[in-house]
């Protein structure tokens, strides 16, 4: 057992962080990587948005994993209740910010929300065949990429992206998405802020599923700090990377 502080190394520019957050060179199948931040006693939201979580390192890297990323995937009840919005930068190499993908069962989405609104490139709405047409409709009506599946698992869901190029997955939760990936041992790295914060309150976790599911085993890839703010980055145990 090591002690990481006190701190060791420079402080890191934004080519060098840049450096240490690449995917896998040439992925011919989507590298899927997770994103949360979360209190240090393990709540996800602070009345009920991770806003109250944030703190500039985590900011930084958030915006990061963006420009880093293919596609920003992420569930129905984030953007219902963050009123997400869309990248704004390009994904670096290209003029064009990474799509936003929504997955949605109940295509219960709001046409006037940011997401549909604010940003500079369509989102694609993942959704069933058997969601309401009305709702798909005023959807694609708002720009929206609308996708509908007969069945919406991890598989077929990154298999989708996967067609369209999109390999650089970024996975921004939220708690139920999360959970269907990790149940579904689709997750190949977890990008965790731990923020200095004790939250208490009835807030979740960052991954909700089923009971019965399996552990998996992940490898400490990289330990950053500022400012008591950690950032963690682990990777599927095993031989990626
Ligand atoms: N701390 C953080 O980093 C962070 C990150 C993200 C979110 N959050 C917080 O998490 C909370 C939201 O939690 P949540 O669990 O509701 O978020 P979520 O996972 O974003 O959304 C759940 C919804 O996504 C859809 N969905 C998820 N998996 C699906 C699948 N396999 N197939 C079809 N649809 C699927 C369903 O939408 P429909 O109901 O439309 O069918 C489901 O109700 C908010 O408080 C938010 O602030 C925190």
């Amino acid at each position: 057992m090591r002690p990481l502080l006190p701190a060791s190394g420079d402080d890191l520019d934004d080519a060098r962080l840049a450096a240490r957050y690449a995917y896998p060179d040439d992925l011919a199948a989507p590298f899927v990587r997770v994103n949360f931040v979360t209190s240090t006693d393990g709540a996800v939201s602070v009345e009920g948005r991770s806003a109250g979580l944030g703190s500039p390192p985590d900011r930084r890297v958030f915006l990061l994993l963006r420009e880093l990323a293919d596609v920003v995937l992420v569930g129905a009840g984030t953007v219902r209740a963050e009123d997400y919005g869309g990248a704004r930068r390009p994904t670096r190499g290209t003029d064009r910010p990474p799509p936003v993908a929504v997955v949605t069962r109940s295509a219960d989405l709001d046409p006037a929300g940011r997401l549909f609104t604010d940003g500079r490139v369509p989102p694609i709405v993942l959704t069933l065949t058997s969601a309401p047409p009305q709702r798909r409709d005023r959807l694609a009506a708002a720009g929206a990429d609308v996708v509908a599946l007969e069945r919406l698992t991890p598989d077929l869901l990154l298999a989708e992206l996967a067609r369209r190029g999109l390999h650089r997955v970024l996975c921004e939760g939220g708690p139920t998405l999360f959970g269907e990936l990790v149940a579904a041992d689709a997750v190949d790295e977890l990008c965790l802020t731990l923020a200095p914060l004790l939250a208490g309150g009835p807030a979740g976790r960052i991954a909700v599923g089923p009971q019965g599911a399996h552990l998996h085993r992940l490898q400490l890839a990289d330990v950053l700090h500022e400012d008591d703010v950690l950032l963690l980055r682990y990777r599927r145990a095993g031989p990626i990377g």
